[in-house]
């Protein structure tokens, strides 16, 4: 049953209001003792043509009590309403074991699309740890809105074309060893890419001859796109590997190279619409009126660029999905180049350029590392993945030496933890990297939450009864109503973090859910043995709803749970 409905009914018939208006207005009081919704009598006081206290007054008494509500509270010009909180407990538990892993699903999005690119790296160099930040918040975006009824579409832009290649295939014409190569692609790839930098500094002709390797591979050229091809193969060979890891899928891998040959069309659009302006010999689409410097079209050679194959995918994805919310999650240094990419698109008269969103995030702060693919000393995404694990599998073996299947535990522990360090805070926030943070069981920390989420789950073994029918009169204590009305505060998360594109309310939500969940269980014995049958069964089932609910929610950001840990 819908409490919220219910109130916004009753009042209807007491104030003539909309039922509808009335749902709108009722709040969520910031505190428990304040109940459980509030309607502001300020609404009705210039219709009424009274002070708010005294409507809030005068409906207290009008509206009494009844099966559902317990009490209604005239507090200043607020008539706070408390739930009866055996009645609502009931519905809670009752509602999420019905719906098991689908509860605070919402059907919100039907019908329309949503696309979220994410994760985006650059072929032949390391995936590093913003490519991470992606993953973690696009991969997490995406289960979000599923959950809300949009039809999602996980697309990875891959960087895989760009004058880059041209002085890779150079490079790789001149130290390049496939032998060597096969044994760790990406890292020798890189190797000669950064040699390539060092050497064109000392002869400028290098730079010359990877411009014209590009323009070959440009031209289709056979051998050079069978080397392009390679590098690619190899490079997703590896990403795919931290995908798999990480629970991560795409359902299309079309990236730069995939709009090579649809860029005519960006050029012709643009300059039929009169907006593409010589600059020193480029093409360019001024954007004086935002204030930002001028879109990039074509280069002074002829060749286009990365903005050119972001309008050319974007007009690709609108035609090819028809989407509702096309958002890109792109680390917050690009915000200028999306910024001008929207407003190219808008200038060209197309009204879904307001669909296009960028959700940017922070960066990622290494206390003594700097991150740069240009100069060697970048962080390897899989080196943090492996040392969180190894680092798990100490602590878990420490806690709890005869844990069975260690290391699988600690693989869904050690990555949760990374995982969850990224969406812990809204996504603009930069990140200090911290294993003393993102590991701390007792802390704001994934390990935390799956924690309480094995705890739960030995309960439920160790008591091994019927708990269904419970009574919940026997359960209605202000720590157990506080962990019920988080439970049901769950769909509520899932939309805010829809609507701001932050995830982070997710993991808010479910850290705060876990700590409920801790204060209910240290202060209210379960299986004690002078605990009678009638209110171990209520407790029993609240153990296992919250246990239900912590898995949809970590779920949602990716997360993984475990039995015991
Ligand atoms: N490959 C780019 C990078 O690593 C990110 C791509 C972002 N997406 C886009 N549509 N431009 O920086």
């Amino acid at each position: 049953m819908d409490f919220k409905a219910y109130v916004a009914d009753k009042l209807a018939g007491l104030t003539g209001l909309t039922r509808d208006a009335l749902a709108g207005a009722l709040e969520t009081p910031p505190e428990q003792k304040l109940g459980d919704l509030a309607f502001p009598c300020f609404v009705l006081a210039k219709t009424l043509r009274k002070a708010p206290p005294a409507i809030a007054k005068e409906l207290a008494e009008q509206f009494g009590t009844d099966a559902y509500i317990a009490r209604a509270e005239a507090v200043g010009g607020y008539l706070n309403f408390f739930f009866d909180r055996t009645a609502f407990t009931k519905d809670v538990v009752q509602a999420i074991r019905t719906a098991g892993g689908d509860y605070g699903r919402s059907d919100i999005g039907k019908g329309k699309t949503v696309l979220v690119e994410f994760s985006s790296p650059n072929i032949a160099k390391p995936f590093h740890i913003g490519h991470l930040f992606s993953t973690a918040v696009g991969n997490s975006l995406e289960h979000i809105y599923n959950y809300l009824g949009y039809t999602t579409v996980k697309i990875n832009h891959l960087g895989d074309w760009g004058t880059q290649f041209g002085k890779l295939i150079s490079a790789y014409k001149r130290w390049g060893d496939k032998a060597v190569i096969e044994q760790d692609p990406i890292n020798e790839l890189l190797k000669i890419y950064v040699k390539f930098h060092e050497e064109a500094e000392k002869d400028p002709a290098l730079e010359e001859e990877a411009r014209d390797y590009f323009k070959k591979l440009e031209d289709g050229d056979p051998e050079t796109t069978a080397l392009w091809q390679y590098f690619r193969d190899v490079s997703l060979l590896e990403f795919n590997r931290v995908y798999d890891r990480l629970g991560v899928s795409f359902d299309s891998y079309a990236g730069e190279s995939f709009y090579s040959d649809k860029m005519q069309e960006v050029v012709d659009i643009l300059s039929e619409k009169q907006l593409l302006t010589d600059s020193d010999g480029a093409k360019v689409v001024r954007l004086d009126e935002l204030n930002i410097p001028p879109c990039i079209i074509l280069k002074s050679d002829g060749a286009t660029i990365y903005a050119t194959r972001d309008i050319a995918a974007a007009l690709y994805r609108k035609r090819t999905y028809d989407f509702y919310k096309n958002i890109y999650v792109v680390g917050t240094p690009q915000a200028l180049h999306f910024k001008q990419i929207f407003a190219v698109i808008e200038k060209a008269g197309f009204s879904w350029a307001k669909d296009c969103v960028h959700v940017g995030f922070g960066l990622v702060k290494f206390p003594d590392k700097k991150l740069s693919t240009r100069h060697g000393d970048v962080v390897f995404l899989e080196d943090v993945l492996n040392e969180s694990v190894q680092k798990t599998l100490e602590i878990i073996t420490n806690n709890n030496p005869d844990l069975e299947q260690k290391e699988e535990v600690a693989e869904k522990v050690g990555i949760g933890a990374v995982l969850y360090t990224f969406l812990k805070n809204s996504r603009e926030k930069d990140i200090v990297f911290s294993w003393d943070n993102m590991l701390d069981f007792e802390g704001e920390s994934a390990p935390y939450v799956q924690y309480t989420y094995a705890r739960g789950r030995s309960i439920l073994r160790k008591a091994d009864m019927d708990y269904s029918g419970a009574d919940f009169s026997k359960a209605t204590s202000d720590d157990e109503y506080a962990l019920i009305a988080q439970l049901a505060a769950f769909g509520d998360a899932v939309v805010d973090a829809a609507e701001k594109n932050e995830p982070f309310y997710v993991n808010r939500y479910v850290t705060n859910l876990a700590r409920c969940f801790n204060k209910f269980y240290n202060n209210y014995p379960i299986l004690r043995s002078d605990v009678d049958t009638e209110t171990k069964k209520a407790r029993l089932a609240i153990v296992d709803v919250t246990t239900q609910v912590i898995q949809s929610a970590l779920g949602l950001l990716g997360i993984q749970t475990v039995e015991s840990m």
